[in-house]
Parts: C-alpha cells; sequence; structure tokens
C-alpha cells in the first residue's frame, strides 16, 4: 500500500511509519510542516519519502497525495498546556487543516483514517466511553479535535468520502517530545530536576504504548468500517503520582524530587476507552504498562543523542514558563 502520512515526523506518526514499513511493506510519504514537535531525526533509521509542508496549504497536499491509496492524518498540536497558553495554531491546524485534508481526499477518491483522542469525549469519574458517547471535550486541544473529527464524519455521510477515526488513549514510548508527562518526568528524574505534579496528583489516564497504537490505527485502516468510529485504549490505567513513582524507582531518582504545582486549569480527572469493537476486528493490546514503562525508560537512558537537542533548545525557555523555573 502507499500512504500518505501526514504529521509522520512526530511522536505517533513516527512509530506507526516505522511498522509499517517494516511489518508491511508499505511505501510511504510523510507530509510535515515539522513544529516544535517534529523531527527528521524521528525517521532517520525508516525508508520514506519527505514533503515539507503543512496540511492547511492546498498545493502542499495535492503535491503530496499523489498516487496514494490512503491517507493516514496525525498532523496536529497535541500538547493541552500549550492549547491553553496559545490556542490559535490548534484552531487552525485541526479546522483548518483538516478541511484542506479532506477536499484533497475528496478530490483524489482516497479513503481517510483522521487519528483522534479520547479527550474528545472528556472526563469519566467510573466506568468507559464507548463510540458513542458523546462528545463533551474540555480544552482547546481536544475541543479543535473533536470539530476535526465531526468534519471527518461530516464528509463520509455528505460526500461518500471513505472515512475512519481512530480514538486513542494516552500514548507513551519512544520518540514522545519531553513536554508530555513521561518523558519529562523521565528526564527530569535522570538530571535530577523537580517532578512537577499538577493538582493532587490522582488524575487517571489510560496508558497505551505507542507501537500498539501504532498497530491498531494499521489494522483499522485495513479492515474497518468506513465512516466508522474505533476506541483504542490501552490495557491499564494509572493514577499521575503512581507513575512518577515507578519512574523514580526505574530511575533511581530521590522521592525528594516530587513537588506539587498549581493544577492545570479544566484539567479532566480521568479518562477512559472500552474497546470492544476494534478488539472486534481483531486488534488487542500487546504490551502491559509494567513492561512498556521500563522500555521508555531504557531508550531515553540510550538515546541522549535523540533529547540532548531538545531540551537545550526551544524546550528550555518553553518549560521556564510553563514552569516557572529553569531546567538544570
Ligand atoms: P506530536 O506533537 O508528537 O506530533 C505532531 C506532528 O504533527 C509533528 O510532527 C508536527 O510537526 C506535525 N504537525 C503539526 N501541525 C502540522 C500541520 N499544520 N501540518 C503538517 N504537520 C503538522 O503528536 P503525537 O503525540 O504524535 O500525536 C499525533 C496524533 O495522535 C495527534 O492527532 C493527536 O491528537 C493524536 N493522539 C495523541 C495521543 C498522545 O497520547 N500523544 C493520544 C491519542 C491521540
Ligand atoms: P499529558 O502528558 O500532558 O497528557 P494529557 O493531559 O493529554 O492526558 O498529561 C498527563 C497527565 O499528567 C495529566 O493528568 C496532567 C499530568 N501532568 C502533570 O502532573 N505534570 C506535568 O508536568 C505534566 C506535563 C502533566
Amino acid at each position: 500500500m502507499r500512504l500518505l502520512v501526514c504529521g509522520g515526523a512526530g511522536f505517533i506518526g513516527s512509530n506507526f511509519v516505522r511498522v509499517r514499513v517494516r511489518d508491511h511493506g508499505d511505501d510511504v510519504v510523510v507530509l510535515d510542516k515539522l513544529t516544535y514537535a517534529g523531527r527528521r531525526e524521528n525517521l532517520e533509521d525508516v525508508e520514506h519519502e519527505f514533503v515539507h509542508g503543512a496540511i492547511e496549504d492546498p498545493r502542499a497536499v495535492t503535491e503530496a497525495i499523489r498516487g496514494a491509496d490512503a491517507v493516514v492524518n496525525f498532523a496536529a498540536e497535541t500538547h493541552v498546556d500549550r492549547s491553553i497558553a496559545e490556542p490559535d495554531a490548534f484552531v487552525r491546524t485541526h479546522a483548518l487543516g483538516t478541511y484542506v485534508l479532506l477536499e484533497s481526499a475528496r478530490a483524489a477518491r482516497v479513503r481517510l483514517l483522521q487519528v483522534s483522542t479520547d479527550e474528545v469525549y472528556g472526563s469519566i469519574a467510573e466506568g468507559s466511553f464507548t463510540e458513542r458517547s458523546p462528545l463533551q471535550p474540555s480544552s482547546p486541544y481536544s475541543a479543535t479535535k473533536a470539530g476535526a473529527d465531526l468534519l471527518v464524519s461530516s464528509y463520509c455521510e455528505t460526500f461518500g468520502l471513505e472515512t475512519l477515526i481512530c480514538r486513542g488513549s494516552n500514548n507513551y514510548g519512544p520518540y514522545q517530545y519531553p513536554e508530555k508527562l513521561i518523558p519529562l518526568m523521565i528526564l527530569n528524574a535522570l538530571h535530577g530536576d523537580p517532578l512537577p505534579v499538577y493538582g493532587d496528583g490522582l488524575n487517571v489516564r489510560n496508558w497505551l504504548y505507542v507501537e500498539d497504537f501504532a498497530r491498531g490505527i494499521g489494522h483499522v485502516l485495513e479492515h474497518g468500517a468506513p465512516g466508522e468510529v474505533y476506541n483504542v485504549g490501552g490495557p491499564d490505567e494509572s493514577t499521575n503520582i503512581e507513575v512518577v513513582r515507578r519512574i523514580i524507582e526505574l530511575t533511581g531518582a530521590d522521592e525528594s524530587l516530587i513537588e506539587y504545582v498549581t493544577d492545570r486549569p479544566g484539567h479532566d480527572r480521568r479518562y477512559s476507552l472500552g474497546s470492544e469493537k476494534v478488539r472486534a476486528l481483531g486488534w488487542e493490546p500487546e504490551v502491559r504498562f509494567a513492561e512498556g514503562i521500563e522500555r521508555t525508560v531504557d531508550w531515553y537512558r540510550e538515546r541522549r543523542d535523540w533529547w540532548e537537542p531538545i531540551r537545550s533548545g526551544e524546550y528550555r525557555a518553553f518549560y521556564e514558563r510553563q514552569y516557572g523555573r529553569a531546567l538544570s
């Protein structure tokens, strides 16, 4: 299969491209704007074609989509805290970008899979969301992702475009930018920097190892029914403080590094996805959290070459703005 993978230079996109090229022999064209989160290094060990461009640019998309059998869209702004500080790029990429991509897929008559998130459903105190649960997003990030999902579905209903939506739970694993909980805590623990836990640390997330999500997306692309949404949830849930304590054990850092800080505004308490529908298609997660977190800590320990340029660049200024203190 020849795939156009938008946002393929980011965390999940690059893991997806690696899985598809390695395990399925796909030809892949990556279209990526290379924002702070997109890095050519993430794909240096994978054969692919690369187009530097934005999904909201019709000319770049028209060029990149030529000859593709399907489009998979990972391109997004993805950090909730940045969406609170500066929402504009979220609106542009998720609303305008998804629209431009849908128009191009419609003109080229190719299937489009939109990668989405459990956050569109909002918070759930008990039980799990199904694909029929109402969308009740809380942050500019999740609200603009929900808007994109609705636009995608409308192109199936209205124009007969073959669309699919995969809503994943919190991913973790290699190549994740260290603004997100797990890589941030690993790198801070390795450096002896404070570990900033929001609120009471009892918010709950449903953790999914990135290669499991990558396989799930590929599975839905091949076997999913057009117009359908598929939740792809992880096998384990955990409070944030449990995650941080496990990272402390694995890195040998000191417990005293934990620092409770001001909570995120509108902070969702708990996410939980029911994944029966995608399991019925034949997918299931293979990596439990206990194993995935060990693999992830090992990867960050070994890949100083990957994170050193990040931790010494734009990230330092972001960190200072966000946390009100400098990194070591
Ligand atoms: P990421 O921030 O690591 O990567 C995003 C990529 O998109 C980067 O390569 C960036 O350069 C690119 N990009 C951003 N705006 C673009 C634009 N306008 N045009 C072209 N490229 C653009 O994100 P990620 O964590 O890999 O997430 C990928 C997708 O998966 C997103 O749609 C996100 O909503 C979804 N998702 C993420 C998680 C998670 O836990 N990280 C969970 C579920 C779903
Ligand atoms: P994050 O990785 O930003 O993912 P999301 O908010 O999209 O689920 O955060 C995961 C959880 O960790 C969330 O409850 C917020 C919390 N968190 C902290 O406590 N401290 C931090 O420094 C970060 C980045 C997140």
